[in-house]
C-alpha cells in the first residue's frame, strides 16, 4: 500500500456525512425548489401586489420579481464565497460550517412568516441568506473534506459534496410538485424545510473534530490534530501521515501567509489559481443549469405534454444522481484530468446532437424522443466529472496557507458565471431559439482544450507534491 493508502472506517463516514448532508443539502435543495412552485408562487405575488396597491401587477413585474427571487441566490452564493477565506481561517472549517447554519435559521423565519405577513420582501431575504449559506457551504465542505480524507480517496470523497447537491435538487423537484407541496397553502412548507438538514448538522456536527490539518498547519496544536486525526482513522497508528502533515507545516513557517496580491503575483500561485477559475467558469459556463433549471420548458418546446415533461425532469434528476456516484467510484482510478476532459467532450456532442434535435422537434415526434435522449446523456456527462471536480480541485492545488484564498475567489466566480447564465439563458434563447446551446458547446470545447494543456492529474499526489510541481512549472 502506498503512504497514506488507508480505507474508510464508521468514524469517517460519519464526519463526511455530518459535514455534507447538512451543508450540500442546503445547496442543492435551494437550487431545484423554486422550479416547480413557480405558477403558484407567481399567483401569490400577484394577489398581494393587488391588495397593496389596489391595482393588479403588470405581468412584467411579476417576471422582475421572479428572476430577482431566482438570481439573488447566486448573489447570496458569491457572497458567502468571498467570506469563504475569512471564515474558514478565522473559526475553522467545523465552526465556520457550524456558523454558516446561522444563515438558514434567518432564511427558514423569512420564509415560514412570508405568507401570512404577505410579503414578497421576505421571500427574497431568504432566497438571499440560503444563498449565502450555500456560497459558505460551497468553499468550506470540500476544504474539510479534502483535508480530512486520506490521500487515496481524496478525489472520492470530495465528491461526495456534488452527490449530496444532485440528490438534493431530485428531493426539492419531487416535494414542489403539487401533490405534494407545490400548491397554494404549502409552499411556505416547500421552502422551510431546509431547517431539516440544518438540525441534522447541528446534531451530528459538534461530535467530529475539526480538520486536522487546519488544527496543525493554521494553529500550530500539534496534540489536538494528533487527536482528531487517530478519531478519525479509527487507530492511534497515525505517525506517517501526522510526519507528513508535520513537514507540510515546517514548509509552511518558511512561507508567509497568503493574499489576494500573492495569488495573482507569484507565478507558482498563480497557475493553480488561473486552473481553479478555469474549471469553475466550465462547470457554469457549459450550460449546466440552462439545462437543469429550464429542462422542463426544453421538454414542453420539443412537444411533451405538461405532465410528461415534468416526468423527464425528474429522470433527468435521478440520471444526475446515479451517474454521480458511478463517478465517485471511477474518480480515483481513472484521474481528475481524464474524467473532465471526457465529461466536457461528452456534453459538446450532447449538446450539438440536442441543437438539432430541437430544430426538428415540433415537425417530428421521433426528434421529441431524442431531444429527451440528449438531454440526459447532457446530464451523465456533466455528472461524470464536471460536476464534482471543480468543488474539492480547489483544496487539492493549493497548500494550507493559500487554500482558504484560493477557495474564496474560485467559489464565487462559480456563483458568479451561475448568476450570468441564470440572467442571460431566457433573453438569449428568446432571441436566437435553440441556438442558444451553440455558444455553450463553443465554450465547452476552449475550455476542453484549456484543461488539456494547464491541468495536471493529481489523483494519488500529496498536497506538497502537487505544490512542487508548480514551483517547477514556474521555473521552466
Ligand atoms: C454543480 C453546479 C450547480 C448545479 C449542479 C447540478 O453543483 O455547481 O450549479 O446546479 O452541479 O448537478
Amino acid at each position: 500500500m502506498s503512504k497514506n493508502s488507508q480505507g474508510l472506517n464508521g468514524r469517517l463516514v460519519f464526519a463526511i456525512s455530518a459535514a455534507a448532508l447538512g451543508s450540500a443539502f442546503q445547496h442543492g435543495y435551494s437550487t431545484g425548489v423554486m422550479n416547480n412552485p413557480q405558477t403558484v408562487l407567481e399567483d401569490w405575488m400577484r394577489k398581494v401586489l393587488q391588495n397593496r396597491n389596489g391595482t393588479r401587477p403588470e405581468d412584467s413585474t411579476i417576471t422582475l420579481l421572479w428572476s430577482i427571487i431566482i438570481s439573488i441566490y447566486c448573489v447570496g452564493g458569491m457572497v458567502g464565497g468571498l467570506i469563504t477565506g475569512f471564515v474558514s481561517e478565522k473559526l475553522g472549517r467545523k465552526i465556520g460550517l457550524l456558523f454558516s447554519n446561522v444563515f438558514i435559521v434567518l432564511a427558514a423565519i423569512c420564509t415560514a412568516t412570508a405568507k401570512s405577513a404577505d410579503s414578497i420582501e421576505l421571500v427574497i431575504a431568504s432566497r438571499f441568506l440560503t444563498g449565502i449559506n450555500a456560497g459558505l457551504n460551497a468553499g468550506v465542505t470540500p476544504m474539510y473534506l479534502s483535508e480530512i480524507s486520506p490521500t487515496n480517496l481524496r478525489g472520492a470523497v470530495g465528491s461526495v459534496y456534488q452527490l449530496v447537491i444532485t440528490i438534493s435538487i431530485l428531493v426539492s423537484q419531487v416535494l414542489g410538485i403539487r401533490v405534494v407541496f407545490g400548491t397554494a397553502d404549502s409552499w411556505p412548507i416547500l421552502l422551510t424545510l431546509i431547517l431539516i438538514p440544518c438540525v441534522f448538522q447541528l446534531c451530528t456536527f459538534p461530535f467530529c473534530p475539526e480538520s486536522p490539518k487546519f488544527l496543525l498547519i493554521s494553529r500550530g496544536q500539534e496534540v489536538q490534530a494528533q487527536r482528531a486525526l487517530e478519531w478519525l482513522r479509527c487507530t492511534h497508528d497515525v505517525h506517517d501521515e501526522m510526519e507528513q502533515m508535520k513537514s507540510e507545516s515546517e514548509a509552511m513557517k518558511l512561507a508567509p501567509k497568503v493574499g489576494l496580491t500573492d495569488l495573482i503575483l507569484n507565478s507558482s500561485l498563480r497557475q493553480p489559481l488561473i486552473i481553479s477559475l478555469m474549471v469553475m467558469l466550465a462547470q457554469q459556463l457549459s450550460g449546466i443549469n440552462a439545462v437543469i433549471n429550464f429542462s422542463t420548458d426544453i421538454f414542453k418546446t420539443a412537444g411533451l405534454s405538461d405532465d410528461a415533461s415534468t416526468g423527464a425532469t425528474m429522470a433527468v434528476g435521478l440520471v444526475n444522481v446515479m451517474m454521480t456516484f458511478v463517478s465517485m467510484v471511477l474518480i480515483e482510478k481513472a484521474g481528475r484530468k481524464t474524467l473532465l476532459m471526457g465529461g466536457f467532450a461528452g456534453m459538446a456532442v450532447s449538446a450539438v446532437f440536442l441543437t438539432i434535435a430541437l430544430e426538428f422537434a415540433n415537425k417530428s415526434s421521433v426528434a421529441s424522443v431524442f431531444c429527451i435522449i440528449f438531454v440526459i446523456l447532457f446530464i451523465i456527462m456533466f455528472a461524470t466529472g464536471p460536476g464534482s471536480i471543480p468543488w474539492f480541485l480547489v483544496s487539492e492545488l493549493f497548500n494550507q496557507s493559500a487554500r482558504p484564498t484560493a477557495a474564496s475567489i474560485a467559489v464565487f466566480t462559480n456563483w458568479f458565471a451561475n448568476f450570468l447564465v441564470g440572467l442571460g439563458f431566457l433573453p438569449i434563447k428568446d432571441a436566437i431559439g435553440s441556438y442558444v446551446f451553440i455558444i455553450f458547446i463553443v465554450l465547452q470545447l476552449l475550455f476542453l482544450l484549456f484543461i488539456y494543456k494547464k491541468v495536471p492529474e493529481t489523483k494519488n499526489k500529496s498536497i506538497e507534491e502537487i505544490s512542487a510541481l508548480f514551483r517547477q512549472k514556474s521555473y521552466e
